[in-house]
């Protein structure tokens, strides 16, 4: 089975090895991600002498280009999206690596032609016959053009030589679709080439919860039930659906965000300490969290989510449009733009303890965060104050935009009577270790052209995140919302949200940043 298929450990350490040789081949260059992260993450790589000199990227699209005119559009767009300063003569020594091929992903005569190219490729620029395809193509082409590839010869792996694939999310829209995508693609292809890619994991502070977890003794002891209230994991964001209206309107605030980020988030900050770092160690305990989280009746999913979408409203000042105004959405949308749910995981670690999560578009705040509360003090000693004007202690890890860490306990006020304030104490990456500059995807095309799938989903992890999350596409399917929409913009979703966790006695932790 995929799952307990052997992944051999980069042969050499991690840390500073400059990436194999090898040719990146790009499908769907032409679109937004190439400009405003690929591209620039290769550059910055090559800065920081991560990436070989026996290296080529070749781009695949539909605009009819030749290789120098695509030198030039990378180049216009590198002035852009570049996250520091352009070395020109590095720019230089990069764009002559670059190629371009025009081609349908339909039509086999693409495949022939970017194997005429690569073989080329790896002539002129010494990749080894090292080859790894990015899918940053509509969805419905993952699984054609891996078959295409491997049809080629493309995929075969002999001669010392390696074959890889990054895929882009949404990897399927249910689980039914996923297992389908799984299955089409390990046909042609052994899951040790297959890198599923959830930029999450891209993101220092996400790799960061398994550093405060595993790397300090003090947390690990109170990291369980017997300590821990509950935990929340906002994924807040300000913007609308801008020009994505086409593809959101099909997919919704639950399938964009919760199989995949919200779910990598859940299973760093819930799983058992792996017994390595190796790839399979790491992803057998992240599976073994997604496949305990207690699935959901049909009258759970009533119960214990909710959804929201947008109105118009006003945010910083200016009026901003109701979702069903946004270009490319319906004017009676049902899609969701909001969803919060609470999740219960069933282990000895973490019987009892709710996760309550919550994701949308049009919030006050542009905010990631994992909010672990504490239980609070047994017994109050301090007659005057009350027992509600105690917060509990909270650890929250702040993800974006922020960095870092904070610690909110109880002090004593000062003066002559026995009063208590909260305080907190944080930590902020950017004091400590400065600023960096970089796109969030660097680690993780470095991990793949090292051969490292830690940060990469497998095929039975993102099965588990659909299996989750099915039961509740299906109810919100059968029974469709009547009060959409249910927010104005600039506030935190429905009411209904508030009410998930105050009839349980808690609340919302809030950023407003
Ligand atoms: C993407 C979603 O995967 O993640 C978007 O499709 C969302 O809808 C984005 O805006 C959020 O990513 P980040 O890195 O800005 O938090």
């Amino acid at each position: 089975m995929a799952q307990t298929e052997a992944q051999p450990a980069p042969a050499k350490p991690r840390v500073g090895r400059v990436a194999d040789p090898c040719a990146m081949v790009i499908f769907g260059v032409s679109g937004d991600l190439t400009r405003r992260k690929l591209i620039p993450a290769l550059y910055n790589l090559a800065s920081q002498q991560l990436l070989s000199r026996e290296f080529a990227v070749v781009g695949i699209g539909r605009t009819p280009m030749t290789t120098e005119e695509a030198r030039k559009k990378y180049s216009e767009d590198f002035k852009q999206f570049a996250t520091g300063a352009i070395d020109p003569d590095l720019w230089e020594w990069f764009v002559r690596r670059l190629h371009y091929v025009n081609g349908d992903f339909n039509d086999p005569a693409t495949y022939d032609k970017l194997k005429e190219t690569l073989a080329k490729v790896d002539q002129d620029h010494a990749t080894h016959g090292n080859f790894f395809f990015y899918m940053a193509t509509a969805p419905n082409y993952f699984g054609s053009v891996v078959e295409g590839l491997a049809q080629h010869g493309l995929m075969t792996e002999d001669n010392g030589h390696w074959r890889r694939v990054i895929i882009e999310k949404p990897f399927g829209h249910d689980l039914d679709s996923a297992k389908a995508l799984n299955q089409q693609i390990l046909k042609v292809a052994t899951e040790r080439q297959i890198y599923r890619i959830d930029h999450y994991l891209g993101k220092e502070t996400v790799q960061n919860i398994l550093a405060l977890r595993f790397a300090n003794g003090i947390f690990e002891p109170i990291w369980n039930r017997r300590y821990i209230d509950h935990i929340q994991i906002s994924v807040a964001e300000t913007v609308g659906v801008e020009t994505r209206g086409g593809y959101y309107d099909t997919a919704g605030a639950l399938r964009d965000m919760v199989p995949n980020h919200i779910m990598q988030l859940i299973s760093l900050t819930a799983m058992e300490p792996p017994i390595s770092f190796e790839a399979n160690a790491v992803r057998d305990e992240q599976a073994k969290i997604l496949h305990a989280i207690q699935p959901f009746t049909s009258e759970e999913v009533l119960s214990k989510t909710v959804r929201g979408q947008y109105g118009d409203g006003t945010m910083n000042g200016q009026r901003v449009p109701a979702y069903r105004a946004e270009q490319g959405v319906p004017p009676d949308s049902r899609t969701e733009t909001f969803v919060a749910i609470k999740l219960l995981i069933d282990n000895w670690r973490w019987a009892g303890v709710p996760f309550y999560l919550r994701t949308g578009k049009r919030l006050p705040g542009r905010n990631t965060h994992v909010v672990i509360q504490f239980r609070r003090a047994p017994f109050i000693l301090f007659r005057e104050t009350q027992v509600e004007d105690l917060m509990p202690n909270q650890l929250v890890l702040h993800i974006q935009p922020e960095e870092g860490i904070s610690l909110r306990f109880a002090a004593k006020k000062p003066g002559p009577a026995m009063q208590l304030g909260e305080v907190d104490m944080d930590f902020e990456y950017a004091d400590y270790f400065g600023q960096t500059s970089n796109t969030g995807y660097e680690r993780l095309l470095h991990d793949c052209m090292i051969g490292d799938a830690t940060l990469f989903q497998r095929a039975d992890m993102v099965e588990a995140g659909w299996s989750i999350v099915n039961p509740v596409l299906d109810v919100w399917k059968a029974l469709p919302p009547r009060n959409f929409p249910n927010y104005p913009s600039g506030c935190w979703g429905p009411k209904e949200s508030d009410e998930l966790l105050e009839r349980e006695g808690r609340r919302w932790r809030n950023f407003e940043q």
